[in-house]
């Protein structure tokens, strides 16, 4: 079934997400908590998910107070069991789910030479294993539905580009996750299910800034300063700027666009 033409409808309606259930993973902080801020803007209820009832509530009361509505979930994107009970409580509470954005990621470094199982297995666990099984419920949830939907996944320039050293476990999953985006595109798309990546370089989070000192003692120095005068666009992101792009791949406005990453990279990927 071919997605529909959309030529006759007006701008605000194809970045409307009203009506539509958005889920965000690890929207309690950083780029989740963005993604969850600007998609409720724009009309969806938003489940926000993260393992930090701490931060959940923070979000939830951002979004609430910015005239939004707003789940929080308790759920843990490794642990299978816990997206099967998170996805039962969104449906339960918010009646359907539209999107899913698969945000929740760490990036604890490892020098190779150290790589060890507990250690990839948890990043992979997170970034990669969490991705597939979240997908896999929000999607059997939707064609169970008869619904269409877009699953938005949060890459990196890493997975494409690495640039710094103790990072494979994390290189190798945005790679990853890269390429599951184009193969669910190919195999949910005739579904009805469009799935993109949005790739960011360096983003000021709370993540990113619990590794500075460590950055700082490897010699590595300030990154987020270092980009000021290393890509085109002048300054690192910010998790607003993943936010709008993740609310453009998730409206009408890319209707038909899937399998595809959006770079969201001041330019890094070209230079
Ligand atoms: N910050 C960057 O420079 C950058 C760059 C490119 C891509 N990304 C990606 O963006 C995403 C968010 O990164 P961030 O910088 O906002 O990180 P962050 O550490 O600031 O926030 C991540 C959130 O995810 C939650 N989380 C961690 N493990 C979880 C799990 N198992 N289940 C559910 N939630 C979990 C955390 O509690 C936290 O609230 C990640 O996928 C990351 O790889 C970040």
């Amino acid at each position: 079934m071919a997605v529909p033409d959309l030529s006759a409808t007006p701008l605000q309606d194809l970045y409307s997400l009203t009506g539509r259930v958005a889920v965000v993973t690890g929207a309690g902080r950083g780029v989740g908590a963005g993604c969850a801020r600007r998609l409720a803007e724009a009309g969806a209820s938003v489940a926000v998910c993260d393992i930090d009832p701490t931060t959940i509530e923070t979000t939830v009361k951002e979004i609430e107070s910015e005239g939004g509505r707003a789940l929080g979930v308790v759920m843990d994107v490794s642990d299978a069991a816990a997206i099967q009970q998170g996805v039962e409580r969104i449906l339960a509470e918010l009646g359907q789910i539209d999107i899913l954005v698969n945000n929740a990621g760490i990036f604890p470094p490892c020098p190779f030479l150290d790589e060890n199982d507990e250690h990839w297995g948890r990043v992979l666990g997170v970034n990669l294993d969490g991705v597939m099984r979240c997908s896999q419920s929000v999607a059997r949830h939707l064609v169970a539905r008869g619904a269409p939907g877009v699953i938005v996944n949060i890459s990196s320039i890493e997975g494409e580009k690495p640039g710094t050293a103790g990072a494979g476990a994390y290189v190798t999953s945005k790679a990853s996750v890269t390429g599951l985006t184009k193969a669910l595109a190919i195999e949910l798309g005739p579904l009805g299910i469009r799935v993109l990546a949005v790739a960011p370089t360096l983003v000021n989070t709370p993540g990113v800034q619990e590794l500075m000192p460590m950055m700082e003692a490897a010699g590595i120095g300030n990154l987020i300063e270092a980009l000021r005068v290393k890509v085109p666009l002048g300054r690192a992101a910010v998790p607003d700027d993943v936010a709008r792009a993740v609310t453009f791949a998730a409206s009408d406005m890319s209707m038909l666009m899937t399998g595809s990453t959006l770079y969201v990279d001041a330019g890094a990927m070209t230079v």
